[in-house]
């Protein structure tokens, strides 16, 4: 996947008024692409051409994370005035990357939801202001919509296909039937994966973003010293839970003090085993469903969301995709944490079947991927990180 840097340069078409280009036989499409829903600050253009086939021409990300260390969390107010310190140059630095024109482009797309109202603000106002000015289709995307729709630019790969999205603020299994078209089979019903890695390194106390630093204290530890509970196993619904997974960690340190490094590694090592084993027969229930409803037709098992740049875990979800004949396709790392290539992307994939938006769009905090899911306790508590 060419990104940033090693991208061939794309030379707008030589055409007299953008009226002629849109009037020709069709075209690559070219999308600027704005993210800023959490604690990255990203700008991005993709291109996708008349056969469905994407193409990043440039892709930035500013991360925030010293801003917010000292918190051990996303301040949301810190994070919003963050983006709006930075977005501008950004958007500059992918366009110039790309080699794009503002003219040239045909689509602004911001995600618009779900997130932290402030960025999300930032970010939607921004994609308004150059699609007014020069006079460019607006497209509001669904940040966990964007993270299901990746795999489409990375292998081309078309749904249906059932994704298992682990990140900061959503643990979902989906089926995406279509572009737009989602079915929720499972949910957290408390914390999302990723903020159970950030709160255990956190009370253990290791580093900032937590999952990187569970991981790496694990890899010198050895599960099975401590006992943890692997949450929801061999429920019928996918759903899953990890606050009594943390709350079991926070147990087993307590008894333990003053921590070793050797008691963290042991600690960090069985919460990555029991995170492996609970997410392993999770998936492989939703598996069993998606094959109910779906037939043969998607035998795709895609990961997305930060989380599934965990080794252990992709170790376990290659094994479940494996006994079950399912292909496992997890996008690189770049692309699985948050990024604006895959906004743009989405944002090219709806501009592609007409479904762009008006300027009078409202950014959301909240906005479910399928809005008929029976809602469960506690989810969407998290709605701030995707
Ligand atoms: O998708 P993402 O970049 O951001 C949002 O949540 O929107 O995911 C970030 C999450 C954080 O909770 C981080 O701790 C977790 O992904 N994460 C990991 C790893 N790398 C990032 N969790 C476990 N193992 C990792 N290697
Ligand atoms: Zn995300």
């Amino acid at each position: 996947m060419p990104l940033n840097g090693s991208v061939r340069k794309w030379h707008p078409m030589e055409s007299p008024t953008k009226t002629a280009i849109k009037a020709e036989a069709p075209r690559q499409a070219l999308v600027l692409g704005l993210e800023t829903s959490c604690d990255e600050t990203a700008a991005a253009v993709v291109a996708r051409s008349p056969d469905g086939r994407g193409r990043i021409l440039s892709s930035v990300v500013r991360a925030q994370w010293e801003e917010h260390r000292g918190y051990g969390g996303v301040v949301p107010e810190i994070a919003a005035r963050a983006h709006v310190e930075c977005l501008d140059e950004i958007i500059a630095e992918a366009m110039r990357d790309a080699g794009v024109a503002f003219d040239a482009l045909d689509a602004v797309a911001a995600t618009a939801g779900p997130g932290l109202i402030g960025g999300l603000l930032v970010g939607v106002i921004s994609a308004k202001a150059i699609a007014l000015v020069h006079d460019l289709e607006f497209v509001a995307v669904n940040h966990l919509e964007a993270h299901a729709l990746t795999v489409g630019l990375t292998e081309g790969l078309r749904p249906p296909y059932l994704l298992l999205l682990i990140s900061g603020g959503h643990t979902q299994l989906l089926i995406v039937r279509d572009v737009g078209r989602y079915e929720r089979l499972g949910t957290t019903i408390d914390d999302a994966l990723g903020e159970a890695f950030d709160k255990t390194a956190k009370l253990l106390g290791l580093g900032f973003p937590g999952g990187p630093a569970v991981e790496r204290a694990a890899s010198a530890g050895r599960p099975g010293r401590f006992e943890l509970p692997r949450p929801m196993l061999g429920r019928a619904e996918p759903h899953f839970s990890f606050a009594g997974l943390k709350t079991a960690v926070r147990h087993r340190a307590q008894a333990m003090l003053p921590l070793t490094d050797a008691v963290v590694a042991d600690l960090c090592a069985e919460f990555e085993a029991a995170v492996a084993d609970s997410v392993a027969d999770r998936v492989r229930r939703a598996i069993e469903i998606t094959d109910q409803r779906l037939g043969t037709s998607a035998r795709h098992l895609v990961v997305a969301g930060g989380v599934a740049a965990n080794k252990k875990l992709r170790g376990a979800l290659a094994a479940v995709a494996d006994d079950a004949g399912y292909v496992l396709h997890v996008p690189p790392p770049q692309l699985c944490t948050d990024n604006a290539a895959m906004v743009a992307w989405a944002g090219a994939e709806r501009l592609a079947r007409g479904r762009t938006d008006g300027l009078d769009f409202e950014a959301r905090s909240r906005w479910p991927l399928d809005p008929e899911a029976t809602p469960v306790l506690g989810a969407g508590r998290h709605g701030a990180k995707a």
